[in-house]
């Protein structure tokens, strides 16, 4: 996959994009990730990139030309979709980011200032995304955030350290407690359970422990998750345990 990331703020990208696995995915060739800084597509002398608001009001707001240049530029005669970083897009989340990750391509817009001008959304833009109901001091942090969440669905992106079939999330269940050695440390031990070897046993005391951590920390994720019958049963238990208490 091939991203385009438009910032004013390019150095803002060193760091998350050199570390850990996007950057092997990106050593792999599975996904490659490009930063065009925004006063480059200026035609002024001063590239100037943002201006006053028609109408009076405080900030500042991103003009249109840079933006339009810039992507018309990346990307031709191509249809590639364009996505801007704005607290007022839907919200980000893990479906959001397995939908992205079947582009082969996308242009991510960071606004910044007051916002973007309005012609950007209504003639550029395809799609808006929040990465939650928060303001941040621009669109970077958001598209280092769908970057990532988007790398890892691809392909071989994972490989060893597990699919990103089974981050939590993505099977609609907060993930179980895990575990790792010493066995007792400050006398605090681990489930024997984990010990035992029996496969399935663990499988489905994780499975319980994943239904019981939903539905005390995101009881609103259980509505979606798809449960056995015999889950549902388990969690109906709970619930009742819960209601008796
Ligand atoms: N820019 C500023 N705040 C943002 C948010 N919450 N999500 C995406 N882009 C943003």
């Amino acid at each position: 996959m091939k991203i385009h990331i438009l910032t004013l703020f390019p150095n803002m990208f060193a760091g998350p994009f050199d570390e850990s696995i996007i950057k092997r995915a990106r050593e792999r060739g599975l996904v490659s990730i490009s930063i065009y800084n925004l006063r480059h597509y200026t035609q002024d002398k001063h590239h100037v990139v943002d201006d006053y608001p028609y109408g009076g009001g405080r900030g500042m707001v991103l003009k249109p030309e840079p933006l339009f240049e810039a992507v018309e530029s990346i990307r031709g005669d191509a249809r590639i979709p364009v996505i801007l970083l704005t607290p007022q897009g839907r919200l980000f989340s893990q479906q959001v980011a397995q939908e992205l990750a079947r582009y082969d391509e996308m242009i991510l817009i960071c606004g910044h200032y007051e916002g973007v001008d309005e012609r950007v959304r209504e003639h550029l833009v395809d799609d808006e995304i929040s990465i939650g109901d928060y303001v941040l001091s621009g669109g970077e942090i958001a598209a280092m955030v769908v970057v990532d969440a988007v790398a890892r669905q691809l392909p071989g992106v994972l490989g060893a350290e597990g699919a990103a079939g089974e981050d939590s999330h993505a099977l609609g269940l907060l993930e179980y407690p895990q575990y790792t050695r010493p066995q007792l440390f400050r006398g605090w031990a681990v489930p024997e359970v984990l010990l035992s070897g029996n496969h399935a046993h663990i499988a489905k005391w994780r499975r319980q422990q994943s239904i019981l951590r939903t539905l005390r920390r995101r009881p609103d994720l259980l509505e979606r998750a798809e449960l056995s019958p015999e889950e549902k049963g388990f969690l109906e238990e709970i619930k009742k345990g819960n209601q008796a208490r």
